[in-house]
């Protein structure tokens, strides 16, 4: 797809996605979960938008996964079935959960018996039932059970609770890449693999074994335990996919339209889009190539950001190569992180057919 000069007085920074890219990237991960019988319930914390997340159900996602229990209110607008795949603690997020769970099937991931009481008994006085999926460290190291006895001693409790169903178990592979060894996957597999057995000998199932992010989402099926996954970047991708080899340019649904408002030497250039457009995370595989990718001029480096301003260098031989910058031009800007960049926008432009639309971000901001 060509990215169209837009018009003049379209106001910068603005964050514009293709409708074409964002659905072709849509239809390209269902085909590939159809394909592999895997269930497929995005994240939405990606989009934060009503619209996108329709797209998704439409196109053959089973549900949505959320992390915040404002997100997940946002988004019962497009589906009923609603993972939070957060750990529940806390008055104010249980109050809302079980209230929730009253019109649509909640689950929540847990990975402690203090979570698991909390919601048994939110969801007792409430008068409603929540499904709950027991989280596995996989290798990422971040939540999710580490010792596979006591993950299936919660599965245990969990599958004894009167006002909670144990659906099955869910994990985060975070830690791995395209480029990421075999034995990575096999311990992904494995990690699985002995909970899952163990389980089944005591006369439990874990239906569902949700796991997936975007960098293995399309390799999954080298994890034969999973049956649904969980990506959420894949809509849009962004740069630190396109460094970790997971999609190419062209695919990425979400870029950041910026002028610039300042030259101040021959090889450096300020645009309007700083850390509070572009967010400040440094790119996940090269932490110092920069905050984003200048379309316009890719060997250039966005090297320094404050919260209004980009600073891009040019490096000093291949200044020829390039147009010279000139104040008021406007450069495409592929952020390293595009779900951080679409939560600091109240509002995105879609553009299809040419036209933009502008659209909300309607679960931006939703902490709690
Ligand atoms: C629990 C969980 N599931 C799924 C995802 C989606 O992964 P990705 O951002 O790689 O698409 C995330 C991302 O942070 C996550 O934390």
């Amino acid at each position: 797809m060509e990215w169209p000069l837009l018009d003049a007085d379209q106001p910068t920074p603005s964050l514009i996605v293709s409708a074409e890219i964002a659905r072709q990237n849509i239809a390209a991960m269902q085909q590939y979960c159809d394909l592999h019988r895997l269930r497929l319930r995005p994240h939405t914390k990606t989009h934060k938008s009503i619209a996108m997340a329709k797209w998704q159900i439409e196109a053959g996602a089973a549900g949505l996964t959320v992390a915040k229990v404002g997100e997940a209110e946002k988004m019962s607008g497009a589906s009923k079935d609603l993972l939070l795949a957060y750990p529940a603690i806390g008055p104010a997020r249980v109050k809302r959960l079980v209230a929730l769970a009253r019109d649509n099937a909640v689950q929540v991931a847990v990975d402690s018996e203090a979570a698991m009481e909390i919601l048994q008994s939110a969801a007792r006085e409430a008068g409603v039932r929540l499904g709950i999926l027991v989280d596995v460290d996989v290798g990422f190291h971040r939540t999710g059970i580490v010792d596979p006895s006591a993950a299936i001693a919660l599965c245990q409790h969990v599958s004894h609770q009167s006002h909670l169903t144990f659906e099955g178990l869910m994990c985060f592979p975070g830690h791995i890449v395209p480029d990421s060894s075999n034995d990575l996957w096999s311990n992904y597999e494995q990690s699985l693999g002995g909970i899952i057995d163990s389980l089944h000998r005591s006369g439990i199932e874990a239906k569902t074994i949700s796991g997936g992010s975007t960098p293995t989402a399309n390799q999954s099926h080298r994890n034969k335990f999973l049956n649904e996954i969980r990506p959420g970047t894949y809509i849009y991708n962004d740069w630190n996919e396109v460094r970790l080899g997971v999609c190419q340019i062209e695919q990425c649904a979400g870029r950041v339209l910026a002028t610039v408002v300042s030259v101040p030497e021959r090889n450096k250039f300020i645009v309007d889009a700083g850390s509070k457009t572009l967010s400040s995370d440094r790119n996940a595989r090269d932490p110092d190539s920069g905050f984003g990718y200048v379309v316009e001029y890719p060997t250039a480096k966005i090297g320094r950001l404050s919260e209004e301003h980009g600073e891009v260098i040019i490096p000093s031989d291949q200044q020829e190569q390039y147009k010279p910058p000139r104040v008021g031009d406007r450069v495409w800007i592929i952020p390293n992180h595009i779900c951080v960049c679409v939560n600091l926008q109240s509002e995105f432009y879609l553009l299809e057919h040419g036209k933009l639309t502008l659209m909300p971000v309607d679960a931006r901001g939703q902490l709690i």
